[in-house]
């Protein structure tokens, strides 16, 4: 480990947002390198880190407070993406703000929350888009904007939206094609020529933008708040960018969200398996994904908050669904999971044979 590189704690690391995040921080020439805290300085993700990046680590819950103060011990920053799927919401909430304190206390200077919008404020806290994970990440947003303006440590907040990963699982074509081949996405996207468009993010896009926060910090008692987004696409321009990369012939077909979320066969397990709060209870799989599909595609919700023109402005190469399609060699498969909660491959989708008629 370099002594006169500043440190960067980054709080989830080894996830799938953590390890991209992670490879920028430390990129060619850089003057940072990364701390991590990890439940399991043992666990493969965690020894790569080290092998790869040189990162160092802290072991420990960010739910212990004195883990976290000794991960953000000495470090100039803190990049913090806190799991909703292992925490649940009160918790995540109480971590976040804790995460905030420690890193104040332990003298960090720039502390950086990765965030989702907060919409529940925006909707007039409506429940019926009020999503656990933006609950939480939304809150304690707000909780970072009203102690900044007044303290020492720089904040920044990065706000991203549904991984473009995740068209290599849970937004992935159904298991069976067409009887003429046709590989079917089958998703809640609204009818063919209603113009909606489903959000994405690229994982290299986050990475992109939580080095240039930390390259272009705030001034003292600004927050600094950089929502971001790859593309927005339709379900035909999805199948488009599909067929155009893959030569396979394919089709959107449109579904409502109860049907999309009826052909889920993880629909009815509980959110997060570690969350005791009383309002864990209603929250399944099946909810979440029926709550969540609602602020991303019903009016078009995030659309409305982000600025592509400035995004592609400070990053030609933000990312498509074509060039990630091509990057990644897709082939439309489901398979394992880019998160690490998740190790298993994604199981096929249910009830969906008729779809193909
Ligand atoms: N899936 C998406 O499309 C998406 C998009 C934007 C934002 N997000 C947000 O990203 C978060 C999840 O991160 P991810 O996507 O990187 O998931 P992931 O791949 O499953 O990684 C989860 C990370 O959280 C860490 N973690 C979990 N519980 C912890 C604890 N008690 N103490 C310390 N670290 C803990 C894990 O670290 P160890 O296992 O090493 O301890 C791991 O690094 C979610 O809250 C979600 O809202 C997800």
């Amino acid at each position: 480990m370099s002594s006169n590189k500043k440190i960067i704690t980054v709080i989830g690391g080894t996830g799938a947002q953590g390890r991209p995040v992670i490879e920028a921080l430390v990129a060619a020439a850089s003057p940072f390198s990364v701390r991590i805290l990890t439940r399991d300085a043992n666990h493969a993700l965690a020894k790569e880190l080290v092998a790869k990046y040189g990162v160092e680590i802290v072991e420990g819950s960010v739910l212990d407070d004195a883990a976290v103060a000794k991960a953000c011990k000495g470090a100039y920053g803190a990049f913090v993406n806190l799991d909703t799927f292992t925490l649940g919401e009160v918790a995540e909430l109480h971590a976040g703000v804790r995460a905030y304190e420690l890193a104040c206390a332990a003298g960090v200077k720039h502390f950086v929350w990765s965030s989702l919008d907060y919409k529940l404020k925006s909707n007039n806290y409506d429940d019926r888009y009020g999503a656990p994970h933006y609950n939480a990440k939304g809150r304690v947003w707000e909780f970072i904007k009203s102690q900044a303006k007044d303290g020492d440590m720089l904040c920044s907040v990065l706000v991203t939206g549904p991984y473009m990963e995740s068209l290599g699982s849970i937004y992935a074509p159904i298991g069976q094609r067409k009887s003429d081949g046709a590989v079917v996405f089958a998703l809640p996207w609204g009818a063919a020529d209603s113009n909606l468009r489903f959000p994405f993010i690229a994982l290299p896009d986050i990475a992109f933008f939580a080095r240039w926060i930390f390259d272009n910090p705030p001034s003292k008692g600004t927050v600094k708040e950089v929502p971001i987004m790859s593309q927005f696409i339709s379900g035909p321009e999805l199948a488009q960018a599909f067929q155009n990369v893959t030569g396979q012939r394919a089709v959107y077909v449109p579904q409502t969200i109860d049907e999309y979320v009826a052909s889920l066969p993880f629909k009815d397990m509980p959110l997060a398996a570690n969350d005791t709060s009383p309002s864990a209870k209603k929250w399944t799989w099946g909810r979440f994904f029926t709550t969540s599909m609602r602020l991303w595609i019903e009016p078009e919700q995030l659309l409305r908050d982000r600025d592509m023109a400035w995004i592609k402005s400070v990053h030609p190469g933000t990312m498509t669904v074509e060039r990630w399609m091509k990057a990644t060699g897709y082939d439309g498969a489901a398979g394992k999971d880019v998160l690490k909660r998740w190790e298993a491959a994604t199981p096929q989708r249910v009830g969906v044979e008729h779809l193909l008629e």
